[in-house]
């Protein structure tokens, strides 16, 4: 007797009913079009008309050694503190389509009780989570690293959704040295990006897919492409088995540069010339944008790459913008200092370093956007009507 299937949803999990008196639990969510829609239009949502990503989903570990080099002291209120600066820097949502969080970050709340993700969508910012556990030594390949964390992932994304989450994050690190990265360091993380890409989306996320091919090394250029190269087609190879919908996750990589103890450092044409040729090669146009993260390249210079990525007259399919964490803050960090008199400061400098990025996300930006009189110019516009301000209670 052939089955009659009929769709219907209970909570996140899709169940498909059969007349034949039984019923099979499945996952098959890409066939439930009003989820799949969702998805696509949340991914183009965040890389829309010129915006990004700012990356503030540093673990504690990652952003205390970021305060302390800065002479700050981490404590939960002084990162609260920082990520409340950021986040509430008035008309931030012209240049910041999404904001990723960390577990610390999406419960707190700032000085007057708001949490701060209600700071990211009352601006009308998409709130993001870091979900991966983190790197961990890949057991039969020394020096090599896998990212853990799918283990309860599925319970952990539904959370997240409830706390108001709309995409999720999951960074793979592969390391260049002579023999490395190794395929089956390669293989195992492209097939963890997939599996958490998978259920990211059967939980109503958009996925954030994070390879990233570290700068760290003496590395040419010319190998970091054919890494670069090979992590991509893997990645993609395993997203295709795990039926992930392209249309409805992100792509974050690397840029294609010369490792930064290389002898020679090619020039801001070569990088975009290489990075979009690895793209054309090994992205399918399906992926409706690819942000890229900043790496420890400098400021400028990611600011720079990425505007010239977005000259080169060739076919782009994807928007190219940025999901930048250091490259994005740094100024903003150090302006802060952690005190509350020089919030307005750290506000304006990242204002300013937004602006530039959105500008080379359209590849309109220009080196004079760098100029002091320019700068003196970008005064943080005032937070448009309904928009919480940062006042002075906001921080103590
Ligand atoms: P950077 O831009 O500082 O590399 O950070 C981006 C990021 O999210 C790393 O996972």
């Amino acid at each position: 007797m052939a089955l009659r299937l009929a769709h219907f949803s209970i909570g996140t999990l899709q169940v498909v009913g059969a007349t034949g008196g039984h019923q099979v639990f499945a996952n098959e969510w890409e066939e439930d079009m009003t989820t799949t829609s969702s998805l696509d239009e949340t991914a183009r949502a965040i890389v829309a008309d010129g915006k990004g990503i700012l990356a503030a989903d540093e673990t504690v570990p990652t952003i205390t050694k970021r305060l302390t080099a800065r002479g700050i002291e981490s404590t939960a209120d002084s990162r609260r503190d920082y990520r409340e600066m950021l986040f509430s820097t008035p008309n931030v949502a012209s240049f910041i389509g999404g904001v990723i969080l960390q577990d610390e970050t999406i419960r707190q709340k700032s000085v007057t009780g708001i949490p701060l993700i209600d700071l990211l969508v009352d601006r009308g910012v998409i709130p993001g989570i870091k979900v991966d556990e983190g790197v961990h030594p890949l057991a039969g390949a020394p020096g090599e690293f896998v990212t853990e964390g799918l283990d309860g992932l599925r319970k952990r994304l539904e959370e997240y959704h409830n706390m108001g989450a709309r995409f999720a994050k999951w960074r793979a690190v592969f390391i260049i040295r002579d023999g490395l990265p190794t395929a089956r360091c390669v293989h195992a993380n492209a097939h963890a990006l997939a599996r958490y890409a998978a259920l990211c989306q059967e939980q109503g996320l958009v996925p954030i897919v994070e390879p990233e091919v570290l700068m760290d090394g003496v590395h040419s250029l010319e190998r970091c492409e054919e890494v670069t190269g090979v992590v991509l087609q893997t990645v993609f190879d395993q997203l295709f088995d795990q039926k992930v919908s392209l249309e409805g996750m992100l792509l974050k990589p690397n840029m294609v540069i010369a490792g930064h103890d290389s002898g020679r450092q090619a020039s801001v044409e070569e990088v975009a010339v290489a990075t979009l040729r690895t793209l054309t090669r090994h992205v399918p146009p399906a992926v409706p944008g690819v942000v890229f993260l900043s790496g420890g390249q400098n400021h400028v210079l990611a600011t720079e790459h990425l505007n010239a990525i977005n000259q080169l007259d060739s076919p782009k399919p994807w928007t190219l913008s940025y999901s930048y964490g250091r490259a994005l803050q740094d100024e903003a960090l150090a302006a802060w200092q952690g005190r509350r008199e020089n919030v307005p400061a750290g506000q304006r400098v990242f204002y300013h370093r937004a602006l530039c990025d959105s500008a080379a996300a359209l590849g309109r930006y220009r080196g004079d956007m760098e100029s002091e009189e320019a700068f003196a110019q970008t005064a943080v516009p005032p937070a448009r009507a309904g928009e919480p301000g940062f006042t002075d209670q906001t921080l103590h």
